[in-house]
């Protein structure tokens, strides 16, 4: 059975795992806390961060799996999209480990692989499936014909959802990353309590720029009035954010399952975890007739598991990548 390990540098997490014939053995990943107090990833601190943590986990995927480096059949990584220094951590070290190992390399794009994390375990989506692909960096509709085969059908015109979410908690005075905490107040706020301007156009792509600029207004004019007003609201405006963002979203996606006629469709990526999203996908897909897929919580944020499996319907191709490859920050799928 065909044994690969797979690595993951794009941003800030340093993740190994390890693929046996399909089967996804584990998934370890460093995070990096660095950041947090400079709201936001430093680029300079995470490929330092990588190259601290890279060794050890990848030592840690091969010791749990129980196999030495010799027993590999291919060594796969995240060519892009990503940050440049994170992206060449991982493709280093990759290209670096294929040549001392003679064994082919496979370059991975970390967007595929962030759908492809639905081939990870049972129920698995049947073809054409339609994927919200949602991240820090991205905001994509996609159709996944085959495992490799994918095509965008939308995409943001400008801010990612993710960069939505981190910007606004950024204003609210929450810590980076600000998703999960606008997702965690949220879950005891009213998301009626503000109205922001809803979504226009009935194209399928996404434009995060003007909300944004909404909620600071909005939230500039009522600390104006009441200085407190946010420590006091906090969880009716994050709910209430929270609500407009996943109802632009929910809204695009609902107009492409209609124009592609699809009935298979899922999220994927950072955002996919929040709670609202994963709900309200659960209550769209009873009411459109769809079978939707949602992912286990340890595969919508960056992990190597997602690269793996990319990377073993890769291995089964043949698509292997050439020694001199270098990272692409701006890959797209
Ligand atoms: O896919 P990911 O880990 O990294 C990129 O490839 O960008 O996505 C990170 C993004 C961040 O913007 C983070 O705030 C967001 O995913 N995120 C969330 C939640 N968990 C992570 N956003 C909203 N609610 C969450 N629960
Ligand atoms: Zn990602």
């Amino acid at each position: 059975m065909t044994k690969i390990l797979a690595i993951e540098s794009s941003c800030d997490d340093t993740s190994a795992s390890i693929v046996i014939g399909g089967k996804i053995i584990n998934n370890y990943i460093a995070t990096q806390s660095i950041h947090e107090k400079y709201g936001g990833v430093v680029p300079e601190l995470a490929s330092r961060a990588h190259q601290k943590n890279i060794v050890p986990v990848v030592d840690q995927a091969l010791r749990n799996a129980n196999i030495t480096k010799n027993e590999l059949d291919a060594i796969a990584f995240t060519r892009g999209p990503g940050l440049l220094g994170s992206l060449l951590v991982g493709t280093s070290f990759a290209k670096g480990l294929a040549l001392a190992l003679n064994i082919p390399l496979i370059e991975v794009n970390h967007m595929k692989a962030h759908i492809l994390s639905h081939f990870i375990d049972d129920p698995k989506p049947s073809f054409p499936f339609l994927c919200l692909t949602v991240s820090g960096g991205h905001t994509q509709l996609v159709i996944i014909k085959d495992h490799l085969t994918m095509e965008v059908v939308g995409e943001t015109q400008d801010d990612a959802v993710g960069e939505a979410f981190d910007k606004t908690a950024k204003i609210l005075g929450l810590p980076y990353p600000g998703g999960p905490l606008i997702d965690k107040y949220a879950k005891t706020g009213n998301q009626k309590a503000y109205e922001f301007p809803k979504l226009k156009g009935k194209d399928l792509n996404f434009s995060f720029s003007g909300i944004k600029t909404a909620f600071l207004y909005f939230l500039r004019d009522e600390v104006k009035k009441d200085p407190d007003f946010i420590e006091k609201n906090l969880n009716d405006i994050c709910a209430s954010v929270q609500s407009t963002l996943i109802n632009i979203l929910t809204e695009k996606l609902k107009l492409a399952a209609k124009k592609y006629k699809i009935k298979q469709v899922g999220i994927a990526g950072g955002v996919s975890a929040n709670s609202g999203l994963r709900s309200r996908l659960e209550e769209i897909g009873k009411e459109e007739g769809w079978k939707t897929f949602i992912p286990k919580f340890e595969y919508c944020t960056d992990n190597a598991a997602m690269i793996a499996i990319t990377a073993h319907f890769m291995f089964q191709k043949g698509e292997f990548a050439d020694l001199s490859v270098s990272p692409k920050p701006r890959m797209k799928i």
